[in-house]
């Protein structure tokens, strides 16, 4: 049965990408149901992250650091992010015709973001990690959570003249905040250790502690788990679970017993392509992917 469209946070449809000869995506195709924890599994190299990257406006020539806008020109992105909202998206249809069949299209919401950056991207509202992380390598971990809220007050040099009281209350907002993001990551002991010091597991707890510093309404997941203890990787999958209550989950993640507890569905990818879709229940049953995936032993 076709999904209410308000009930859809993501759509991506018919998405082709190509690496030279590489076909890493290949027409894959996806709904996103809001509120809901929606796993992408599959093979190595099958197309995920790249499907990802599509989705988040991740080009080819973009670097992870410019995903980080500092406060000066943040203000400019978001002016910019406007003007490229009115300017590609006002009056247009949700017609397909117009966007290249070769491209794909993906729709959050009600915005279309073909051609936005991946800093208007992050701008409406969606946000992810990364595989291999990234952060401020200079910067503590405290510092590092303190950069990452999009909307304070203090972008603009207007605001910081007239508005000094109600900017300190929102940085002393911010600061318990992510105060309580560390105790709950359990890296409070790291408070002062700058990025460029931190274990692999120690990075993929800072982004996703970045992330919660945001609250975005999509949240892009690429393999919170891998480095991370399974004690905690548990106790991280349960406070992302709370986190449906505000936004959706769309988490890449090889460890099936995650994604099998803790998804309302699951999308298995093979070659490019999204070869089932379906329940947890009906995935593991499901013929052509335990033959492509998981495994007769599964
Ligand atoms: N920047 C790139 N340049 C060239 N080829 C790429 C690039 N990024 C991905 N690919 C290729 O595209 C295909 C899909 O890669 P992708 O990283 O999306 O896979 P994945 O499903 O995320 O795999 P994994 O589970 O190992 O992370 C692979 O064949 C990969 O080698
Ligand atoms: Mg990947």
């Amino acid at each position: 049965m076709a999904k209410a469209q308000n009930d859809v946070s993501l759509t991506a449809k018919n998405i082709h990408k190509y690496f030279g000869g590489v076909k890493a995506l290949e027409g894959a195709s996806v709904v996103v149901s809001k509120n809901k924890l929606i796993s992408l599994i599959g093979p190595n190299g099958s197309g995920k992250t790249t499907l990802f990257n599509v989705i988040s406006c991740w080009l080819d020539k973009s670097h992870p650091d410019d995903f980080i806008a500092d406060k000066a020109s943040e203000e400019k992105v978001r002016r910019g992010l406007l003007r490229s909202i009115k300017s590609r998206f006002i009056g247009k249809t949700e017609s397909e015709e117009d966007t290249p069949k070769e491209v794909g299209h993906v729709k959050f919401e009600d915005l279309h973001l073909d051609g936005l950056s991946a800093h208007e991207a992050a701008l409406t509202g969606m946000m992810r990690t990364f595989q291999t992380t990234r952060n401020w390598p200079k910067l503590t971990v405290l510092e590092n959570l303190l950069v990452a809220p999009q909307y304070q007050t203090g972008e603009s040099f207007l605001n910081i003249f007239f508005k000094r009281k109600q900017i300190a209350e929102e940085e002393h907002q911010n600061t318990l905040r992510a105060l309580e993001i560390l105790d709950f990551l359990e890296i409070t002991h790291i408070r002062d250790q700058i990025g460029e010091e931190l274990s692999g597991g120690q990075l993929k707890l800072l982004a996703l502690g970045r992330l919660l510093m945001t609250a975005p309404r999509l949240i892009l997941l690429d393999e919170p788990m891998a480095g991370v203890n399974p004690t905690l990787g548990n106790k991280i999958m349960d406070k992302i679970l709370e986190l449906k209550v505000d936004s959706t989950i769309f988490l890449i993640e090889h460890n099936m017993d995650v994604v099998f507890n803790y998804s309302d569905e699951i999308f298995v990818m093979a070659r490019g392509k999204i070869i089932a879709q379906g329940t947890p229940t009906e995935i593991e049953t499901n013929k052509e992917v335990i033959e492509a995936y998981l495994g007769a032993d599964y």
